[in-house]
């Protein structure tokens, strides 16, 4: 039994490494991004705000990683493949640079949504529940910009076309 405990501590150990290792390639993503959004102020400033919830977040990653006798600073492996290609794509400066990192951007809240969620179910299993609340709470600022991203996928594409139909520099 204590066997099984540990497999399920070091489990949750290992997703909250994981998670804090994504919020710090978030704030460096969307950092790169929000500097090249001069023609799209309300995502820039949105951009901004969740730059500030994702700092916030790691900061209660590490939190709970001190809390159970963890580190945070053995972080840079982590399997992080899939966060990867999603950084490589949204580092791609093309024309259509905006749409791009909306649509990765997207995937991006979705995966950390995913991550809390499991998170979440590990942190009961393994006797963990004082947890629940800090990870809650930065699922639930992963909900609210993944909605509001979700939100702009039309109009952001529409006003790229309609920037695009003008002939003005695409990009941004
Ligand atoms: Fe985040």
């Amino acid at each position: 039994m204590a066997n099984t405990d540990n497999v399920g501590l070091e489990l949750f150990l290992t997703g909250l490494r994981n998670q804090h290792a994504v919020e710090n390639q978030a704030v460096s993503l969307l950092s790169r991004q929000v500097e090249r959004l001069e023609n799209y102020p309300e995502m820039e400033a949105r951009m901004r705000q969740h730059i500030e919830e994702s700092k916030q977040q790691a900061h209660r990653l590490e939190e709970l990683l001190t809390g159970l006798g963890s580190s945070s600073s053995s972080l840079k492996d982590a399997g992080l493949s899939f966060m990867g290609n999603m950084a490589a794509l949204a580092h791609t400066v093309a024309p259509d640079e905006v749409l791009k990192n909306t649509l990765a951007n997207f995937a991006f809240e979705h995966f950390e949504i995913a991550a809390y969620k499991s998170l979440l179910a590990l942190a009961d299993t393994v006797g963990q529940s004082g947890s629940r609340s800090a990870l809650e709470q930065s699922l639930s600022e992963e909900i609210s910009m993944a909605q509001w991203i979700d939100q702009q996928i039309a109009p952001t594409t529409l006003r790229f076309l309609q920037r695009s139909r003008a002939g003005t520099t695409a990009g941004v």
